[in-house]
């Protein structure tokens, strides 16, 4: 039955790696995990995202929780991308289904997919080796990546905000200004903020602690806050949106001589 659910790879997957180990492999020893992001109901499950059976299970029940289908919502963020990217980064890229998607479209742009959770950079690692894709996954925090400024074209972040409280999702946009070159683009794909606020039940139904806080935010805002321009935000499908944004062309704080 759970092979049924996850699928042959991932059950293959899950019952031939030491999940401990390789963990640990991908550990970077600088990361400190928020406590936001350690609290028990994190995802709605136990351990939230640190565990194998998270990540194992991830994709199965994002097909299912993204209608009216999950690639069709995904590839609305590629459609949105408005340069030849160079660099690309994917905050919070989980299981690589948006990384994998944007390298795909852009095959000679460096993409990174940065997460917090060593065990979904697993699953993802596995899911492009058998695409034979190279994407430069790194274990980290979204709204502290020590990457350098002004260093990509584009930086995305898909299903994440939903799940962070409003704070940090503010802190990760502020960390994307910082990491997206001037005329470069900010693209975020989640839940539709106006359409959650009228579904308590769907809230309710993922037991996720923060959609509640995020549903009465504004990504527009946050996003404008961090210093975005040409900020807007699209319905998609029946339950999703996508911001856009982009990095002026000469930063307002820099006083000009
Ligand atoms: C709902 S999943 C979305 C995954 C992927 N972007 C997608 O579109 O399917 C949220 C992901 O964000 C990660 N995450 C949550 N907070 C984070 C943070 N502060 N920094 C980096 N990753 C974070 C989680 O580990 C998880 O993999």
């Amino acid at each position: 039955m759970f092979g049924i659910l996850i699928g042959r790879e991932n059950l293959r997957l899950f019952e031939s790696l030491d999940w401990q180990l390789e963990s640990d492999r991908w550990c970077n020893p600088a990361v400190a995990y928020p406590t936001y992001y350690t609290c028990p109901a994190f995802h709605g499950i136990e351990n939230g995202y640190l565990t194998e059976v998270a990540a194992i299970t991830y994709d199965a029940v994002t097909a299912i929780a993204t209608p009216p289908h999950e690639t069709w919502v995904r590839r609305q963020l590629l459609k949105a991308v408005n340069t030849s990217p160079q660099r690309i980064l994917d905050l919070g890229c989980g299981t690589g289904s948006t990384t994998l998607l944007l390298k795909k479209m852009f095959p000679t742009a460096d993409v990174v997919g940065l997460d917090l959770s060593p065990y979904m950079l697993i699953v993802a690692e596995s899911k492009a080796q058998r695409a034979g894709i190279e994407i430069d996954w790194q274990h980290g925090l979204a709204e502290g990546t020590g990457l350098e400024p002004n260093s990509f074209d584009v930086v995305t972040a898909s299903f994440l905000f939903h799940e962070t409280p409003p704070h940090i999702a503010q802190t990760i946009l502020n960390e994307g200004f910082r990491l997206v070159r001037p005329g470069g683009q900010v693209l975020i794909l989640d839940g539709s903020q106006r359409k959650l606020r009228r579904l308590g039940w769907l809230i309710h139904l993922f037991r996720e602690p923060y959609s509640a806080v995020y549903a009465a935010g504004c990504v527009d805002d946050w996003a404008k806050a961090a210093g975005f321009e040409q900020v807007k935000t699209q319905a998609l499908g029946w339950i999703h949106q996508l911001t856009q944004g982009t990095k002026p062309l000469t930063d307002p704080s820099v006083h000009q001589l």
